[in-house]
């Protein structure tokens, strides 16, 4: 199946019906839970880096809702870890929406701050974060904005960057085609998920993109983890 460079996800058209695009927000965790596996790469990859002896720090770029990043301030708490964490997105809409789901979750002062953002903006403020994450944003990007984000994750992240996204197959767009039938018309999530899968990468097709420093890693059949170890500094 060849890579969809044309489509334009509905949430990414500054006009989409914004009722449509509010349910979307609100089914992200539930996809995410789903599909994205990001309670293994927080055990396997995060929290081995996660410093102890001083506030661990986590970004989010393009964090949508914000529920991936409220999900990793959870489990570093959990694991005694003292973490904040950044979400960064630069759509107003995503921006407004994380707000008010975070403040439900009832978080004290310094854990998630949320920010209307891009990464260049946090590299022009000189911040660095233990990690940098992102989910579900490689496949939006054209070529010269993917190459920007990931020049921004290496000067943001002092441990480790892992940008996670789809791989794309065939069989991809049948099972989320199926299990999404019933949110069909109800939000966005179905028909910009299985235009998603057409736009994203193969781990052959994300490997060839990567800078020098990266690899890429498929985790399980469904998942890419674009993946960079900051090189040790000496005198740390
Ligand atoms: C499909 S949503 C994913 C949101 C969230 N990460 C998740 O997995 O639920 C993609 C998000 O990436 C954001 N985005 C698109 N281009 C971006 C860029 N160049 N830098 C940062 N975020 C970007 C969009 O605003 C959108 O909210």
């Amino acid at each position: 199946m060849q890579r969809d460079t044309i489509g334009i996800e509905e949430m990414d058209r500054p006009d989409c019906d914004p009722v449509l695009l509010e349910r979307t927000y609100a089914q992200f965790p539930l996809v995410n839970r789903c599909v994205a596996g990001w309670r293994s790469v927080y055990l396997k990859l995060v929290r081995p880096v996660l410093p102890r002896n001083r506030t661990a720090t986590i970004l989010d770029i393009g964090c949508g809702g914000g529920d991936i990043a409220l999900a990793l301030l959870r489990w570093a708490q959990a694991d005694g870890y003292s973490v904040k964490v950044t979400g960064i997105d630069p759509d107003p809409r995503a921006h407004d929406f994380a707000i008010r789901a975070v403040a439900v979750a009832g978080l004290g002062p310094g854990e998630l701050e949320l920010r209307r953002a891009m990464s260049a903006e946090l590299v022009a403020e000189k911040q660095v974060f233990d990690v940098v994450i992102s989910n579900h944003v490689l496949h939006h990007l054209d070529p010269m904005q993917l190459a920007g984000i990931l020049a921004d994750s290496q000067l943001l992240a002092g441990s480790l960057a892992i940008h996670s996204d789809i791989n794309r197959r065939r069989s991809a767009l049948l099972f989320f085609g199926l299990a999404t039938a019933p949110l069909a018309g109800s939000s966005l999530i179905r028909r910009d998920g299985l235009l998603s899968i057409r736009r994203s990468y193969t781990t052959e097709e994300l490997a060839a993109l990567l800078p020098r420093g990266w690899h890429a890693h498929a985790a399980g059949l469904y998942r890419n983890l674009a993946i960079w170890h900051a090189p040790q500094r000496t005198g740390q």
